[in-house]
């Protein structure tokens, strides 16, 4: 039997029931929506009669609901519950129908996933969804792995929902089976090392530049009027605003200093570890949360009473300084983050057009933002470049920008302000472009104590120096 509606949702909470509207509120759409507590369901369908949901209160009248092929997507909470809900539908479906996994599920749990569920001719597809509960509802960036097939059903009604950059939805087919919750984790990520720097930029404006929460969030809504501009930026500007109607003083005073996380930021590390790739913007970040929830250590070390350094008086020009450090270190953030989706994609077997996801990153998701169109074309360009370091404009912008990121690190230093993110995002760019690197040494080390053998940079081979005999040097191969 094969009901009315072309898309079922299945998780009503915050992000599935808005979701749920967004679908409905697309021309062409009929939404079955069912959740686990029928009251919910109700709860929905009564505040929201225009959407003319189907709902059902079991899950054999919701299958029933769906027109041919079925298409469901599940917005519960990722792991235990997927799970459960994935075998319900399993139960009942039927070969060609599509099950989409919208939660920020990880990718490795997606691959297994599809992997188990293909041979029963099920699609199974594990989308990134980001932007938050207004992105759910008004359009969101859209990130679906699963096959090429299924995207054929799923890629239209997606559409239909996502944010619009350019004229152009955020949405793309990203690559086959957890190729999208790989694109999500890795957009976490740059999330992460955003907010950081972001955070610390707002550090050292309070501390260095001596500037009221208020008087910063002036500073930030200029920015966001310039290359900087990013839906990040922007509330930035919106929360350090905000004053607590309690106390009277700025919100950002009465939050407790500590961050804290999810884990799809810890998953892009430890990925990226795995991958071989240096993502040290996101790590930092990660550490940084990690660092701030330490409460013990934090007050163990303050109870030392060390003295601080005295914070000098801001140098001239140290907005704008902290400005270009701030771009520069973006950028390289998301050079890092754009190399770890060229790792996991050449790892995992997947077809990443790097330019799509830039330009579906250019709307709805949490790191949109003006410079993605930069990037999208930069890569568009050149699709093979080695690092979006070397694409002509960011190179420019970092060369123009270097000597304040430089001076922001020394003064950030000299005040005692901590600036992991500033500092790790420098330090990398130093790596890269220097003509050499103390990794000779190391290799020196590695082979005295234990003889694992070193390439020479006057020609071919591989040596050992015969350390602990004549310091002779012999060929291995
Ligand atoms: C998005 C967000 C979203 C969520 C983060 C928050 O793209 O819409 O990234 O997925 O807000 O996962 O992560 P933390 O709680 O770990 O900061």
């Amino acid at each position: 039997m094969s009901g009315s509606a072309n898309i079922g949702v299945v998780g009503l909470a915050v992000m599935g029931s808005n979701l749920a509207r967004n679908l409905a509120s697309r021309e062409g759409n009929k939404v079955a929506v069912y959740n686990r507590t029928y009251s919910r369901t109700e709860e929905l369908v009564k505040e929201h009669p225009e959407a003319g949901f189907v709902a059902s209160e079991s899950i054999d009248d919701f299958v029933a609901s769906l027109a041919k092929p079925r298409t469901a997507i599940i917005m519960v909470q990722a792991g235990k519950g997927t799970d459960a809900v994935i075998e319900q539908l399993l139960e009942r479906f039927e070969p060609g129908d599509i099950i989409v996994d919208g939660g920020n599920a990880n990718f490795q749990d997606t691959i297994a996933r599809e992997a188990r569920i293909a041979p029963t001719g099920i699609h199974f597809v594990g989308t990134g969804i980001s932007g938050g509960e207004e992105g759910a509802l008004n359009g969101p960036s859209i990130m679906p792995g699963g096959s090429a097939e299924s995207y054929e059903t799923l890629g239209p009604i997606l559409a239909s929902i996502a944010a619009v950059a350019e004229g152009e939805p955020c949405v793309t087919h990203v690559g086959t089976d957890g190729a999208g919750h790989f694109v999500k984790m890795i957009h976490n990520g740059i999330e992460y090392a955003d907010m950081e720097l972001i955070g610390e930029a707002y550090d050292l404006l309070r501390h260095v530049g001596r500037l009221e929460p208020a008087q910063i969030a002036d500073v930030f809504t200029e920015w966001n009027a310039g290359p900087l501009n990013s839906y990040l930026i922007e509330i930035t500007a919106e929360v350090l605003r905000h004053v607590d109607a309690k106390t009277g003083k700025p919100l950002v005073d009465v939050v407790v200093d500590e961050a804290g996380s999810k884990g799809t930021g810890v998953w892009t590390v430890q990925n990226s570890l795995d991958l071989g790739v240096p993502v040290g913007g996101v790590a930092e970040a990660v550490f940084a949360r990690a660092v701030s929830s330490k409460r013990a250590q934090r007050d163990g070390v303050a109870g030392l009473r060390l003295a601080r350094p005295a914070i000098p008086a801001a140098p001239d020009g140290f907005v704008d300084d902290v400005a270009k450090a701030l771009y520069a270190s973006k950028v390289v953030a998301y050079a890092q983050g754009f190399d770890a989706i060229i790792a996991g994609a050449e790892k995992y077997g997947w077809n990443v057009d790097k330019g799509a996801i830039a330009k579906i990153w250019r709307g709805g998701c949490i790191i949109r933002a003006q410079f993605l169109n930069v990037l999208a074309d930069a890569y568009e360009q050149n699709p093979d470049m080695a690092t979006l370091l070397e694409a002509p404009y960011f190179a420019q912008a970092i060369a123009d920008g270097q000597d304040a990121w430089r001076r922001v690190v020394i003064t950030a230093t000299q005040a005692g302000v901590p600036i992991p993110g500033f500092s790790a995002a420098l330090s990398y760019f130093d790596s890269l472009s220097v003509d050499r690197l103390p990794a000779a040494l190391v290799q020196g080390q590695r082979d005295f104590f234990g003889a694992h053998t070193y390439r020479r940079v006057d020609g071919p081979g591989v040596f050992h120096t015969l350390w602990s005999g004549d310091r002779s040097e012999v060929q291995t191969s």
